[in-house]
């Protein structure tokens, strides 16, 4: 009796041991547990990489290609995010001076010129945006993420309501391309959208927004952290429509599930395919490739149609599509930037120079329909401190000596400068 439930005991634990090792084993990858400090070597293409000036701490990235620029929002100066960056969890002082910009880099001259924001007024703590280019490819519809703090925040004597320390909102702007400006339209609040990370525009006044943790600080979001997607499903992403002419109106904003319970939801990007989105689960190191529904335009929903597991945390991802594919070698695919050493990046973030090691994944499809990925760009943190988006501008073989290459463009969340290096694809 006593042998039968003893073996019956060992079996059970064999079991528990069994299914739990694959999921332990690989958030100890992805958090880098089981990467060598000691080991981790730079890559940095065949050039020496350059910083690029006048980008401190930008987050996101996107690539029109039709006027050929980068677009970023930046935090513009270095020390504040110490104390009030509410998307690493720092909460700790509400005077800050968040001043953000946002900017347009040319991949070629490499200048970065600040948007002037017409009509914008207050604190602006950048993060995620997206571009929405208008159909006569005029003017676009910039959406930017902005950390305010809650201004209600410590000023309720009623204890048992409990605010919030931020109050983050998405603001709006249109801009004419090529110019040096963007006219502010307004900004959007709503009590569901409450840990916004980033967008993907929909339409002028649509977009789906991630909230990245479920948990905005304290010992649960850690935990939330160390979980994934079987786990750790406790957060979600949203499709939120506004009304052009009351944009500041809150009950204007009609909110809805774009994909209820997934775990980080956190950087979101564009393929070619108008019906793709993707979307990365952050410290999952997780790619979903989801798909939506644009034959019924009251569908709002997100499905997912692949998932592709990276060996490090993950960021925004975004899509190159290679111009100059031949049949022996077509580049085009998924980039993302990523943390070796995720693990670290809580106690580093909190000061102002330990190095936040970073890496880049080029994933592209292969001829058997599988993935192949490969690392294309690392770096200790000491040139590219943190990185979040990272993005391929191809580069024409016929005037690069035959050679297929592409300038690589990577940005950080507390990072001294945008990063750019030639790398081979
Ligand atoms: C405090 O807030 C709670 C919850 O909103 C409410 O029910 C209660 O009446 C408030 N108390 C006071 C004194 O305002
Ligand atoms: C939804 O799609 C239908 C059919 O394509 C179209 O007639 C209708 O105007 C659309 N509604 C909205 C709100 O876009
Ligand atoms: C369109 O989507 C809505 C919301 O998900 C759903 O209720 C409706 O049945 C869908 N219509 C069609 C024709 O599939
Ligand atoms: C390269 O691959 C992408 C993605 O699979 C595809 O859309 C594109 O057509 C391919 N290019 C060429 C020249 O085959």
């Amino acid at each position: 009796m006593a042998k039968g439930a003893l073996l019956a005991l060992s079996a059970l634990l064999a079991l528990c041991v069994a299914t739990l090792w694959k999921p332990l084993l690989r958030r100890a990858t992805v958090l880098g547990f089981l990467r060598s400090q000691e080991e981790f070597r730079n890559i940095h293409g065949d050039i020496a990489p350059l910083k690029i000036s006048n980008t401190v701490h930008c987050e996101d990235l996107h690539y029109h290609a039709e006027s050929g620029k980068l677009y970023t929002a930046c935090e513009g100066v270095e020390h504040t995010r110490r104390h009030w960056f509410p998307p690493l969890g720092h909460t700790d002082r509400h005077d800050h001076d968040g001043q953000g910009m946002i900017v347009v880099v040319d991949p070629i001259t490499l200048e970065a010129t600040e948007l002037a924001l017409t009509g914008f007024t207050g604190h602006f703590v950048t993060h995620g945006i997206d571009i929405f280019p208008s159909e006569d490819g005029r003017t676009m519809t910039i959406f930017a993420v902005n950390h305010l703090p809650n201004p209600e925040y410590g000023e309720s004597q009623n204890e048992s309501v409990s605010l919030q320390k931020a109050r983050s909102q998405i603001e709006v702007f249109s801009h004419t391309i090529n110019s040096d400006t963007a006219v502010w339209i307004g900004s959007i609040r709503h009590a569901r959208i409450r840990t916004p990370n980033d967008i993907f525009a929909t339409s002028p006044t649509s977009f789906y927004v991630t909230n990245d943790h479920y948990y905005r600080d304290g010992r649960m979001r850690f935990v939330e952290d160390l979980l994934e997607y079987n786990t750790g499903a406790w957060s979600d992403v949203l499709h939120v429509d506004f009304a052009t002419d009351t944009v500041d109106a809150l009950t204007e904003v009609t909110v809805t599930n774009g994909l209820a319970k997934v775990h980080n939801p956190n950087g979101l990007g564009h393929t070619t395919r108008p019906d793709e989105v993707l979307l990365s689960d952050a410290s999952g190191g997780d790619l979903l490739v989801m798909g939506r529904d644009l034959a019924n335009n009251t569908s709002k929903a997100l499905t997912l149609r692949s998932r592709i597991q990276l060996d490090s945390t993950i960021d925004n991802p975004s899509y190159y599509y290679d111009l100059y594919a031949t049949a022996g070698n077509n580049a085009s695919g998924y980039v993302l930037a990523g943390l070796p050493f995720a693990h670290t990046l809580g106690q580093a973030a909190r000061t102002v120079d330990v190095p936040i090691p970073t890496m880049v994944w080029h994933v592209r499809e292969n001829a058997i329909g599988n993935h192949d990925i490969m690392m294309i760009f690392q770096d200790d943190g000491k040139l590219l401190r943190s990185a979040s988006t990272a993005v391929l501008v191809g580069i024409n073989p016929a005037s690069n000596g035959g050679k297929k290459q592409a300038w690589l463009f990577v940005t950080g969340y507390v990072s001294e400068a945008m990063v750019v290096a030639r790398v081979n694809l």
